[in-house]
């Protein structure tokens, strides 16, 4: 059994297997309606909770969607109606839940609570994001750029605007994939130290440029994400604005990176904020593969957990 908790804590050669195995996965079942199960069951008769601490679309339906392929069932949770959001411990939650289901996915504030849950459960317990990272994602993120233009190995990942969760997942995959990344934002939202170093340790060449039309010369991949995360005060919305506005993913910056590069955005996204509907929609765009792929990626992650 394996824990699925941060990119950086998982083999590079697993988080390779499982983008193989995601995309194989994807193309045995192309065409096919998307209740109709896989061949193969490798979830028959196991059951998933899915617990929500924050909001969710993407996360919450491809999990669900994903176990039913697999053959096994989930059970959909928010925190705020569990004895957890109420004072019960995450220690005594996790020993309780393990008795119920084989696995446990949370979405979850403070990345000690993914932490704790995982040393008191005995299931494996999966990372749906939590302020820090969002591990899930990136893994379909990778999926996605290497579907279109073959290995991320040695390529030009640019991170626009507020490094955050998504952000340090990306630098935990340029570490355990290979590939380089520049950070494009205002200093004051600069991605964690521990994290651009343990890229840089693996390799990776990971630089700042706090001017964004730079940043992009030479990019195979510009990501953006909201300027305000789930975890972030409201009242701080208009600061962040205005000092994240120089960082919008438009059309102008775009010609500035490689004719060939793809635009990538996690979901949600505020149009025309952190990036324009030009950009969001036009050819290099890759967002509603990279949402399709979270269902394939992660089917992946749950057997690579199950060992199934
Ligand atoms: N990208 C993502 O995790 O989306 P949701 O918040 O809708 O799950
Ligand atoms: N950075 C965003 C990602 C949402 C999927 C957030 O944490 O709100």
């Amino acid at each position: 059994m394996n824990h699925f908790l941060d990119i950086h804590k998982t083999e590079a050669a697993d988080l390779r297997s499982m983008i193989d195995q995601a995309g194989a996965m994807k193309r045995a079942r192309l065409g096919r309606p998307k209740a109709a199960p896989d061949d193969e069951q490798p979830l028959k008769d196991r059951m998933v909770a899915l617990i929500f601490e924050k909001p969710s679309t993407r996360t919450r339906v491809s999990f669900d969607v994903g176990v039913r392929q697999m053959g096994g069932q989930t059970m959909v949770l928010s925190g705020n109606d569990m004895q957890l959001g109420h004072g019960e411990t995450i220690a005594d939650t996790a020993r309780v839940l393990s008795r119920y289901v084989d696995m446990i996915m949370i979405r979850t504030f403070d990345e000690t609570v993914l932490t704790e849950m995982a040393e008191y459960a005995n299931v494996p317990v999966i990372n749906g994001l939590t302020d820090r990272s969002h591990p899930c994602q990136i893994m379909a993120d990778v999926l996605t750029f290497e579907e279109h233009r073959g290995p991320i190995a040695g390529k030009k990942v640019v991170w626009t605007g507020d490094g955050n969760n998504v952000c340090s997942s990306f630098l935990h995959a340029a570490g355990q994939f290979g590939f380089d990344l520049t950070f494009t934002g205002p200093a004051q939202f600069d991605p964690e130290e521990e994290y651009m170093g343990f890229a840089r340790q693996k390799g990776s060449k990971i630089v700042i440029e706090r001017d964004a039309f730079k940043a992009v010369e030479g990019a195979d991949l510009v990501v953006a994400d909201t300027w305000v995360s789930m975890h972030d005060a409201q009242s701080a919305k208009e600061r962040r604005h205005n000092l994240l506005r120089p960082y919008q993913v438009n059309a102008e910056l775009m010609r500035h990176a490689k004719p060939d590069a793809l635009f990538m955005h996690c979901l949600p996204a505020h149009r025309e904020e952190e990036a324009t509907s030009e950009v969001m929609d036009g050819p290099n765009s890759v967002i509603f593969d990279e949402a399709e792929n979270r269902l394939h990626a992660q089917k992946a992650i749950m057997r690579w957990c199950l060992g199934a």
